[in-house]
């Protein structure tokens, strides 16, 4: 018997060090990229790049901040523990989500308001997602119409995946006609938020009298739903009788009107004659969302649609529990990025309680504080099957459009991949909280 010698070979191409050629090579020639490799200076430079509604917007929380400094530092009490030896040079990224294999366990979050810090926020978002070949959650708070940035995805990757946010409204009849058209332009499966029944409290918003959506900023997927239209129409052609508050002819109400004008679909001179851009408003500020929302509206989505059925907002076991039993296909945990409760726990300590009320008979995703490959490894090793990114990429977007969108969400996965690789670790999908020591507060 001869012996066989093992022939090395070709070793796959790791996002990591294909990242870290692609910024040294062009570094050699003077290039220096866009988007900063850190979250901090990420931020620092983002904030540089928005105007103050957009910082207070994007950047902002609930409250005093509670809960989005308490999302940051739970992943600091967890301590990665890095193994040697363990030939980690062919390693596997990719996770399989509801019948999709990703490339990485990655996912754009749905960000509302977007061309806040970019025109065609969603369409370059999108875009990005479509290059990288990770899903795009589309947010209900959307700037284009659903159709458009699925068309924009399909132009730069065909059958790039997409999902989709929802928001209950109080029209029942919106909801089905916004899951009917989640369903026609190829959405893999439906997120319902479920911690934003009202706005939390935003001080940064609140100080500047600031709200996107009553510019029309962010309400593009009712104002193309014909659901939406319909109820707008009704209530034009059947005033309620209440008079409005009066109007006051101030610069901000005129730049207000003129806005809402532009963000209506049909032309700006119309539309600055035309009822509809205000009532629009209006009517979507009466019923985008539903307080009184229980379990009984999941199980009649369940029995409508035949997509995944995804809850974003769960923290506590118990209604993760909850949720499983009845069958839900998977949860985000989250906090919304810190945004509706100050003081809440962060998303990375609710996660080991959820993923073990969970027990592996549904996903388990995670947004809120997750910035870097490092977070995502965390946050992959107490259980998570995926990790959501919010505010890295509207700052890339603020900072570089599409391409920066793009590259702060390539500079988290090639960071996971040499975190993974770096601390002993071949494959994301068999990582356990062993892999990491905690080191802090529970
Ligand atoms: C909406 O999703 C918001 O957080 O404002």
């Amino acid at each position: 018997m001869t012996d066989q010698i093992e022939r090395p070979t070709a070793t796959p191409p790791s996002p990591g060090r294909a990242r870290q050629n692609a910024i040294y090579s062009a570094g050699v020639f003077g290039h220096i990229p866009s988007v900063p490799a850190d979250f901090a200076e990420l931020e620092r430079r983002a904030k540089r790049a928005m105007g103050p509604r957009a910082w207070a917007y994007i950047g902002g929380g609930a409250g005093e901040g509670a809960t989005m400094r308490a999302n940051r530092a739970a992943f600091d009490d967890w301590a990665i523990v890095p193994r040697v030896l363990r030939d980690v040079s062919r390693r596997d990224l990719s996770v399989d989500l509801f019948g999709t294999t990703l490339p990485a366990p990655v996912l754009f979050s749905p960000v509302g308001a977007g061309e806040l810090a970019h025109p065609d926020s969603d369409i370059h978002i999108g875009s990005a997602a479509a290059e990288l070949g990770v899903p795009y959650i589309f947010s209900n708070q959307g700037c284009s119409p659903m159709e458009d940035t699925a068309a924009a995805m399909e132009a730069v990757t065909p059958g790039a995946p997409r999902w989709f946010q929802l928001y209950w409204s109080t029209d029942d009849a919106l909801v089905e006609s916004l899951v009917r058209r989640a369903e026609n332009m190829g959405a893999e499966a439906i997120v319902v938020t479920l911690d934003t029944t009202m706005l939390g409290w935003r001080p940064q918003d609140l100080n500047l009298g600031s709200l996107p959506f009553a510019r029309a900023e962010g309400i593009a997927q009712y104002t193309s739903d014909p659901r939406f239209r319909d109820i707008v129409a009704e209530r034009i052609a059947n005033p309620s009788g209440a008079a409005g508050p009066k109007v006051e002819l101030t610069r901000a109400a005129v730049s207000t009107l003129f806005s809402m004008a532009r963000h209506l679909p049909g032309s700006l001179l119309k539309n600055l004659a035309s009822p509809v851009p205000k009532q629009s408003v209006q009517t979507f500020l009466d019923i985008y969302s539903r307080p009184s929302l229980t379990w009984d509206d999941i199980a009649g989505l369940q029995k409508r649609t035949s997509l995944p059925v995804v809850l974003k907002g769960i923290l506590h076991p118990d209604d993760a529990r909850t949720a499983v039993e009845m069958g839900i296909d998977g949860i985000i945990v989250s906090n919304h990025g810190g945004r509706q409760v100050d003081g809440s726990i962060s998303s990375l300590h609710a996660l080991p309680d959820v993923v073990a009320a969970v027990d592996g008979r549904a996903k388990v995703l995670i947004d809120s504080g997750v910035y870097t490959g490092a977070d995502a490894f965390k946050a992959l090793a107490l259980g998570a099957d995926a990790v959501c990114i919010g505010r890295p990429h509207m700052y890339g977007l603020a900072i570089n459009g599409r391409d920066g969108a793009r590259d702060a969400v390539a500079n988290i996965i090639a960071e996971l991949d040499l975190t993974l690789g770096l601390s002993g670790h071949t494959d994301v999908t068999s990582l356990t909280p062993d892999a990491l020591r905690h080191m802090g507060r529970r």
